[in-house]
């Protein structure tokens, strides 16, 4: 899977990619990442990439001459997302549609925002990570890009199932305990010590139902009527 994320600053992504199971992934060319800096697409000696928006008001937009310049020879067939506060949500149903793409490009929105002819012409998602305001959108470009390669086979290795963890089924995830067995007098759950496989996935089950009412009732609200849903 190929990520093209053009950015005003491709330093922030150094160290992330070169981190954790992303870094990895790009080593053994699971996936690739190319960094597209949109200063080199500038078409002044001073590189300017954002103009005053017309109509006035506050901030900067992203100017579109750069982003058309650099779209129409860097895009090709990719899958193309903006990243905007403004955007549709990213939600783990979101992220696996998009593992099916063999090329996702990511622009990283900046300032009050990018000319709106660059999403009519390029883009195909205007995509938000949540409801809450980054100062730029290289943030969102790296969850996206974390989220999605998960989902790349061979990502994960052997670290865990993808079908069992959080929001499958409109459950969270339950409760996990490690040794020892006891710290500071709080003790890991008599049944998780027990060895009785049936006894424990019924208390993960109850953990998952009770953490998702209690810290998501959106999230168990959806569970409930999926499962009205299945009974019928
Ligand atoms: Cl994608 N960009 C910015 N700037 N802020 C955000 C966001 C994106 N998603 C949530 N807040």
């Amino acid at each position: 899977m190929i990520f093209k994320i053009i950015t005003l600053f491709p330093d922030f992504f150094e160290s992330p990619l070169r981190s954790g199971l992303v870094g990895k992934a790009i080593d053994k060319g699971i996936i690739t990442v190319e960094l597209i800096n949109l200063r080199d697409y500038a078409l002044d000696r001073f590189r300017h990439c954002d103009d005053a928006p017309y109509g006035g008001g506050d901030g900067m937009v992203l100017m579109p001459e750069p982003l058309f310049k650099c779209l129409n020879e860097k895009k090709g067939d990719a899958y193309t997302m903006l990243t905007t506060p403004a955007g549709t949500p990213l939600t783990q149903e979101f992220v696996k549609e998009l593992r099916g793409k063999q090329e996702i490009c990511i622009i990283c929105g900046h300032y009050e925002g990018v000319d709106q002819r660059v999403s009519d012409r390029f883009v195909d998602r205007e995509v938000s990570i949540g409801d809450y305001v980054l100062s730029g959108g290289e943030y969102a470009a790296l969850v996206i890009l974390d989220a999605v390669s998960r989902y790349v086979p061979e990502f994960m290795g052997n670290s865990g199932s993808l079908e069992e963890e959080s929001f499958e089924e409109n459950l969270l995830e339950y409760p996990q305990y490690t040794r020892p067995a006891e710290i500071e007098g709080m003790k890991v759950p008599d049944t998780l010590l027990s060895g009785h496989h049936a006894q424990i996935r019924k208390w993960r089950m109850e953990q998952k139902i009770e953490k998702t009412k209690r810290i998501r009732p959106d999230l168990y609200k959806r569970f409930c009527e999926q499962n009205r849903g299945e009974e019928q």
